[in-house]
């Protein structure tokens, strides 16, 4: 049914100038699933993220989440949202706890209630022991879980996640995977972009391919790799995206 249609983006273009970022990018996500953008270095993953929420300007197109148009009303359809940048934009003048609060704040929860939020979303990210750290004190895979727990503060049916998982040992990566099905299982719908064939496998009901801003395969994460014949996702993409082994070693031998 339409009406479990959550976000609907149609034809969004990007330009900088005559750079075309982003290229007739277009796809729905329903409630309770997940899709992956996956791309090479540069293909425009992070743009296509930037334009449906909201910070970056559409140069044309359309994107609607549950029937709110981002640049009409992209307060109103921020309230949605759940957003994990690529960079994870922590206020390092407070501690973590805090850095849960001043977020709940932006999004007009009282004070009180912010604060048994934020504790409640630092238990289920597993840093309920490090309420009071300072953001520098922790590593790479705990500021990850933080803005995840934060990006949840104001219980979105939508998150956008731009890479979780990049630069997460094995162990973060898994919680990560863990919380990511958990809130899907709750109804919570995901779109995310991933350099992980693994990773796109396990969490993303779809996958949307792109290379040079243009989408170049699109379709169910477990339809697409026997659509084209090879045995997974990442055989697919390299195979889709260009890359020849045979090449390769060619030219590293004579680089
Ligand atoms: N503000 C900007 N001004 C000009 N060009 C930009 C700007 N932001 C992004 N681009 C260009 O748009 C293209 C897409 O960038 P984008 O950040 O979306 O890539 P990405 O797919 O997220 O890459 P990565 O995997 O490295 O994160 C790149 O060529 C980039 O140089
Ligand atoms: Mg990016």
């Amino acid at each position: 049914m339409e009406n479990n249609v959550i976000l609907n983006v149609n034809s969004i273009e990007k330009r900088y100038g005559d750079f075309i970022a982003v290229k007739n990018i277009s796809f729905q996500l329903k409630k309770g699933r997940a899709l992956a953008i996956l791309g090479p270095n540069g293909a425009g993953k992070s743009t296509t993220l930037k334009m449906i929420y909201a910070t970056t300007v559409m140069t044309s197109g359309h994107v609607d989440i549950r029937g709110i148009d981002v640049q009409k009303s992209p307060r109103e359809a921020k309230r949605r949202l759940g957003i994990v940048m690529q960079d994870d934009l922590l206020d390092t003048s407070l501690n973590v706890c805090e850095n849960m609060i001043a977020h709940a704040i932006l999004f007009d929860i009282p004070w009180s209630k912010a604060k048994e939020k934020a504790d409640s979303l630092l238990t289920f990210v597993g840093l309920s022991n490090y309420r009071t750290k300072q953001i520098h004190e922790l590593s790479g895979g705990m500021r990850r879980r933080l803005v995840l727990a934060r990006s949840l503060v104001n219980n979105p049916e939508l998150i956008i996640l731009d890479e979780p998982t990049t630069g997460l040992d094995i162990q973060s990566r898994h919680v990560m995977w863990n919380r990511l099905e958990r809130l899907k299982k709750q109804g919570v719908s995901i779109l995310m972009t991933s350099h992980y064939g693994d990773e796109i496998e396990r969490l993303a009901d779809d996958v949307l391919i792109i290379d040079h801003g243009q989408a170049i395969a699109s379709g169910p994460t477990s339809e697409i790799p026997q659509k084209y014949g090879y045995k997974n996702i990442e055989q697919t993409y390299l195979a889709l995206t260009g890359y020849v082994e045979e090449r390769d070693e060619i030219e590293q031998t004579f680089s």
